[in-house]
């Protein structure tokens, strides 16, 4: 069957089938306790879900414009006045069906075959799939956990090229939780500038950032390039609306245009209901973002501190995001489990764990472990990892 070229270096997403193995064993009725997830435990606050149920009552059921309603594209420039203190328009907004689809939209419309694009590692690997998807080449600059995983901008500058169309940081960071700080970004954005380079900044986890770390993105690159900053975002995980589809893209008017009219190709409108639910939740209160966030903040506290009572295991205490990125490489050994792949397998098959192993994100000697789960999964998931390390010669 002579499936397209396009498709052929690109892998299924590896984060989606962890979930799937763990979902096997759990149908065998085997107590899985599944740390695989990229998606909030959280219901979707309820506001946006009365909001969704008016919509059908009303017959808001039909086509809407491509690029979503004036009044939820309104609604995102509402929260980026409020959260950024940043004005923006309906016309630099294009909703899509999650961050996914507005990151895709972005690389269709502004990546040519050839085209190189920079981004950072240890990465969330639809970044890099789909720039490979559109035909142009990811380069990658390697962060390190010694140096808690921040993104600098020089690593990032050395590997311009005359081929380089755009730059690529997702902060928080999936898998790391890792930040990019104001002033490495602005550096970034110094030298893209000059050389004409587009600056794409995937912000889905911009609400879940721990401490008072300055993270005003938006305001850094409009004030040096807004003609070719980029921003995505998502309802997925700010508002646990995971299963809604709904993100959106910003940026200037012309990207957003060819942005908007891949959509009219594509898959048309976001669904009509979901658009009346994000919203809601974007203009609504925000008390439950802020709930969510208090309790992510104790799970990684605690998870981390679990954890890393094994001194095997070393790892960097996230600032956002909900994922831990531990260290397991001082568990491995070529005559034992050699691979953090197959520590992940075997983990599933003796301690009945999910977690996702690093080479999934390009990092291999990691997994990731997300805390998007109950206090007590995380607890129980804890000892049952530190008990299997304890069966391991190298884990003593
Ligand atoms: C870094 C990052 N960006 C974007 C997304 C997109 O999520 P969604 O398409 O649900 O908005 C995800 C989801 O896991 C993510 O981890």
């Amino acid at each position: 069957m002579p499936i397209a070229e396009r498709l052929s270096a690109i892998a299924e997403s590896p984060t989606l089938k962890v979930g799937a193995n763990a979902e096997r064993m759990r149908r065998a009725g085997v107590d899985v306790k599944d740390l695989g997830a990229g998606e909030p435990d959280f219901n979707t606050p309820e506001h946006a879900k009365a909001a969704a149920v008016v919509a059908i009552g009303q017959n808001f059921t039909r086509y809407t414009a491509a690029s979503g309603v004036l009044e939820l594209r309104e609604a995102v420039c509402g929260r980026w006045k409020t959260d950024y203190n940043i004005e923006i328009k309906p016309n630099e907004v294009s909703i899509a069906a999650g961050g996914k689809q507005a990151l895709f939209n972005v690389a269709l419309a502004l990546y040519n075959p050839g085209d190189e694009v920079i981004t950072h590692a240890p990465y969330w690997p639809t970044i890099v799939e789909q720039v490979k998807m559109v035909g142009a080449v990811p380069v990658v600059v390697r962060t390190s956990a010694e140096d808690g995983f921040a993104v600098h901008a020089d690593a990032i500058i050395e590997r311009i090229t005359p081929k380089t169309k755009a730059i690529i940081i997702n902060s928080p960071g999936n898998p790391t939780g890792a930040l990019i700080s104001e002033a490495e970004l602005a550096k970034v954005a110094d030298a893209a500038a000059k050389q004409g380079i587009w600056v794409v900044v995937d912000l889905c986890y911009e609400h879940l950032i721990y401490d008072k770390e300055p993270h005003n993105l938006p305001r850094v690159l409009f004030e040096k390039m807004r003609d070719r900053a980029v921003f995505c975002g998502s309802a997925s995980k700010t508002y646990a609306m995971t299963g809604w589809r709904c993100g959106w893209t910003i940026g200037p008017p012309e990207l957003i245009a060819a942005c908007n009219t891949i959509l009219s190709h594509a898959t048309s409108n976001v669904s009509s209901i979901t658009q009346k639910a994000a919203l809601a939740a974007l203009a609504g209160p925000q008390d439950d973002v802020v709930q969510m966030l208090n309790e992510y903040r104790k799970r990684r506290d605690n998870m981390h501190a679990w954890l890393t009572a094994n001194p095997k295991i070393t790892c960097v205490k996230p600032k956002g995001a909900f994922y831990l990125f531990p260290d397991f490489s001082a568990l491995l050994s070529p005559d034992g489990i050699a691979t953090t792949g197959q520590l992940a397998e075997v983990l599933l098959e003796k301690a009945h764990v999910a977690l996702t192993p690093g080479e999934a994100f390009d990092a291999p000697g990691y997994a990731r472990i997300s805390y998007a789960t109950s206090m007590e999964t995380l607890r129980e998931s804890a000892n049952r990892i530190l008990a299997f390390i304890e069966t391991l010669p190298s884990g003593k």
